[in-house]
């Protein structure tokens, strides 16, 4: 099956392969992403090879789209971001790109005052956050990121009295809710701040395809053994994936303190903005 023609059909995505759904994946994010400003990060197309080559192909694919950086690296400078809270480092991709998108709007690397970096990120893996701190290095940006190894949950909370301008979740997703109350309850993501979800539409993608968004009341999340899956990455065929996601999704749908906008982009991104009391 190809996709390049045509938006495919819910019936066309029941019955494809998980080459296919790569293949689909691949296109959307093949857009070249020089016809973009901010740039790609020089960096990245490296730190994306040597994820394949290390941790291959069906893990790599949990590192930030090149597509889905630079939007995010377009909103740090939309909303003049300072400071930077990653939840879920892997091999630093995302990292690099929210730095590369700080130096470019003038924030200065290193510590600051409380001797803090502009980017925290969080990752339960020594083995990862090693792998990123020599990322962070290569590209230049070693001042800017700060990896903390812990589970998250732990270590978000003891972020109280730190705020942070931008919180990006790309961690477990049956914890997004966690993460996501206890960065508004403590006030760790700013009064104009932004959160943004990441893989809010995966693993009971199809729906969201050719559908727009509000989902509909009774919406299921796809059956988490679907074939289109297989071969990606064992987090995204985690048991319960699915509904945790939808019920994050549900949960903020209604939450009146925000306003949230899920985009269709790769594996789908929610974008979140905290209403003002
Ligand atoms: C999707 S990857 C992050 C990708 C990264 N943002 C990038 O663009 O390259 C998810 C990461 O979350 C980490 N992780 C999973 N569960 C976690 C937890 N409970 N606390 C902290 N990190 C966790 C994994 O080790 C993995 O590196």
């Amino acid at each position: 099956m190809h996709f390049s023609e045509t938006t495919p059909t819910r019936e066309q995505l029941d019955n494809v392969s998980p080459q296919d759904l790569r293949a689909f994946y691949a296109a959307k994010a093949s857009i070249n992403p020089n016809l973009s400003t901010p740039s790609l990060p020089p960096t990245i197309p490296r730190v994306f090879a040597d994820t394949v080559a290390h941790e291959g192909e069906t893990t790599a694919v949990m590192a930030v789209s090149e597509y889905q950086g630079i939007l995010q690296n377009f909103f740090v400078g939309f909303i003049g971001a300072k400071r930077i809270l990653e939840v879920g480092t892997f091999t630093g991709s995302s990292a690099i790109f929210f730095a590369n998108a700080l130096k470019r709007n003038g924030v200065a690397g290193g510590p600051d005052a409380n001797g803090n970096k502009p980017i925290i990120s969080l990752d339960i893996s020594e083995e990862y956050a090693n792998i990123a701190r020599k990322n962070f290095v290569d590209a230049g940006v070693e001042d800017y990121i700060e990896v903390i190894v812990g589970d998250a949950r732990k270590s978000l909370a003891s972020l109280e009295g730190q705020t942070f301008d931008i919180v990006f979740l790309d961690a477990d997703k049956p914890s997004y809710k966690c993460y996501y109350d206890t960065a508004i309850e403590k006030n760790i993501i700013s009064k104009n701040g932004l959160i943004i979800a990441d893989n809010t539409a995966f693993d009971f993608v199809t729906p969201y395809l050719g559908i727009s968004a509000p989902v509909a009341d009774d919406a299921k999340p796809l059956d988490v053994s679907f074939d289109a899956f297989k071969g990606l990455p064992s987090i995204a065929r985690a048991p319960g994936l699915g509904k945790a996601i939808h019920e994050f999704n549900e949960y903020i749908r209604h939450d009146p303190r925000t306003e949230a906008v899920l985009i269709p982009l790769f594996t789908g991104t929610t974008f979140i903005r905290i209403l003002k009391d």
